[in-house]
């Protein structure tokens, strides 16, 4: 008896050990692997900068400058192959979340090794251009990072629950019935059922989903509505408590698509500017051969 429970304990220990893996983010990947190699290169290229001689003074042009630039070009394009290989189908989980460890502390690297190779000579033209967009992207990706580290557990909590599909299936039965019931009401009574039986739950835009907020909800309008007649019918009360229960799916729903959307809007910062920082970067150095 005491050693079932025992095993039992030490497989709920490993089952909860698995579970912290599984959940351990690409921040801590490997050990912190990847926040130390770029954390060495960091502290590599300022030693180096402060070591090495450059006259007059350190910029762009020099050999070393050239070198830091060249890097720094390098880790831009490799940083930008990361759309493609998470678009890449792949049930190789572990490699895409070593992809987005390197990803983001190269990354943050890149803010070091892109600043150093300019001598810190930034002004009004096109090199400067590349260096804010570049700086630029590296802080919404610091954004996204902090996103992802406040919301994922509230997002698996509402995904174990159920996924958006079991989400939306669990609308269409409550409108099926729904439907079926408000049969049985007075045309008066039926509108505002029927209105929100067309009730498109992805209607509202951006700043709905963002917000939560949707101020003309057909359902909501519905069951305040219905809500007066109550006592009237015994198809009334049906209807408002399926009308109810249709409000909490949306509701769910709702938080579902709130928290995706927070999690996918700063990629549409983070992407585009993506590609302004390659055509700037692309500029700067067609302009620095130009004039050499
Ligand atoms: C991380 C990517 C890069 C960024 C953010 C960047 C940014 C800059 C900035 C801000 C300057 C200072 C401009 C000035 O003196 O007014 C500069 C200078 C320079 N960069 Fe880059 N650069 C990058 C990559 C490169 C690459 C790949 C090359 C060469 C292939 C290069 C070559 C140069 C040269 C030659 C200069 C000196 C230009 C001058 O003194 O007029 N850079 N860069
Ligand atoms: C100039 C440097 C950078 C470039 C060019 C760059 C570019 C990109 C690109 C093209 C993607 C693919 C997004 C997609 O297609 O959905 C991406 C994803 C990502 N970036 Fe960056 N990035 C840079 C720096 C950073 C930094 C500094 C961080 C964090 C501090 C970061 C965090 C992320 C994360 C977490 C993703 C994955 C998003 C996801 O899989 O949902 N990035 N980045």
């Amino acid at each position: 008896m005491a050693s079932l429970f025992s095993r039992r304990r030490n497989k709920a220990a490993q089952n909860s050990r698995v579970r912290e893996q599984k959940h351990e983010g690409f921040m801590r990947y490997a050990g912190f692997r990847w926040a130390k190699i770029s954390g060495g290169l960091t502290l590599l290229v300022m030693a180096s900068y402060a070591l090495i001689d450059v006259s007059p003074r350190h910029n762009g042009g020099s050999w070393y400058g050239y070198t830091l630039g060249t890097m720094g070009a390098l880790l831009i394009l490799w940083l930008t192959m990361l759309g493609v290989r998470k678009r890449r189908r792949s049930d190789d989980h572990w490699s895409l979340k070593a992809w987005t460890s390197a990803h983001v502390y190269l990354g943050l690297s890149l803010a070091v090794i892109g600043t150093w190779h300019s001598g810190f000579q930034l002004g009004w033209n096109v090199h400067t251009l590349a260096w804010a967009l570049m700086m630029l992207v590296i802080v919404s990706g610091m954004y996204g990072i902090a996103v992802y580290a406040l919301l994922p557990r509230s997002l698996s909590a509402n995904r174990e629950e159920m996924t958006q599909m079991q989400m939306l299936e669990a609308l269409r039965a409550f409108d099926r019935q729904l439907h079926g019931t408000a049969q049985g009401l007075a045309p008066a009574d039926a509108a505002p059922v029927l209105a929100a039986l067309s009730e498109n739950p992805f209607a509202g835009g951006m700043a709905a989903r963002l917000s939560g907020r949707y101020p003309r909800c057909a359902t909501a309008e519905a069951l305040a509505q219905l809500g007066q007649r109550r006592g009237t019918s015994e198809d009334v009360e049906k209807v408002v408590g399926l009308l109810g229960q249709k409000q909490a799916a949306l509701g769910r729903l709702r938080r579902h698509l709130r928290l995706r959307a927070l999690l996918e809007i700063w990629l549409y910062v983070h992407v585009p500017l993506t590609f302004a920082l390659i055509a700037a970067l692309s500029a700067h150095v067609i302009s620095v051969f130009f004039y050499w």
